[in-house]
């Protein structure tokens, strides 16, 4: 379940690769993709395999999963702004088949069942690729967001909007709330790969590899899952015992 690598260069090629080797198994996966610092250098990767071994990407279909409440497509730091710089202005999947939760929807709540629905309709997602926040939130599901959550908005915590006030040039700026996945849908995936890289993220993930499986810490549900895979660099691992084993491609 988990995986530790040297760089994040071997975490992102890893990742990359089992996103590659996905979308060649199967033409027509669907994908639950993240956002964030951690996938910037996964979905480089990423490109650069499909651009070594050009594969067809007209069937996929992909979900995201958040986006800030109150940002369109245009603004720089929405995660649609994100999706289609480092990935979808390459990546060519019909703009029908890449789903992303509207953060400018006049009934968000209605946005959010809509979602919710368009993924039951697929069948859920294939692979879904996660990323962690320093309080250990999965998508935008904060601690103590119920295990049977689908699609909804949530008002982020203090410390994701401190953690992603580096994105924007005022940490007021930063939104107070946002429309995320929700915990079910990502159990639900037949596979899940989760993310971690560098030194602030070694905190949570000694946290996550020996508690319990708790609401407070929602990334603790994958222990759950039957084929999670946690991917860290050794700076996020850094608080983890050391095990024969454990390190992979080290
Ligand atoms: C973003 C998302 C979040 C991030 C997490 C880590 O779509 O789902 O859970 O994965 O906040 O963000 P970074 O990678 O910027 O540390």
């Amino acid at each position: 379940m988990y995986k530790i690598f040297n760089t994040v260069d071997d975490v992102s090629r890893y990742t990359a690769q089992r996103l590659f080797d996905q979308i060649c198994a199967k033409a027509d996966s669907v994908l639950g993709l993240a956002t964030g610092s951690t996938m910037e250098p996964v979905y480089a990767r990423l490109m650069q395999y499909l651009e070594q071994d050009p594969v067809d990407v007209s069937r996929l279909t992909t979900f995201n999963l958040d986006e800030y409440i109150g940002l369109g497509p245009e603004h720089a730091q929405s995660y649609c702004f994100y999706m289609y710089q480092h990935l979808f202005n390459q990546l060519r999947i019909p703009g029908e088949r890449v789903h992303l939760p509207d953060g400018t929807a006049e009934n968000a709540e209605r946005a959010c069942q809509a979602y919710t629905e368009a993924i039951q309709a697929i069948g859920g997602m294939d692979l879904q690729l996660l990323g962690i926040g320093t309080n250990g939130h999965i998508g935008f599901n904060e601690p103590k967001t119920p295990f049977d959550s689908r699609t909804h908005v949530i008002e982020l915590t203090e410390q994701t909007r401190i953690d992603n006030g580096r994105f924007f040039t005022d940490q007021r700026e930063v939104p107070t709330h946002a429309i995320t996945m929700g915990i079910q849908e990502i159990l639900e995936a037949k596979e899940v790969i989760l993310v971690a890289t560098g030194p602030k993220k070694a905190a949570i993930m000694a946290e996550l590899y020996h508690g319990e499986v708790s609401e407070d810490l929602p990334a603790s549900v994958l222990k759950m899952h039957r084929n999670a895979t946690i991917v860290m660099d050794k700076e996020a691992a850094a608080l983890l015992p050391t095990k024969e084993g454990l390190i992979a491609g080290a």
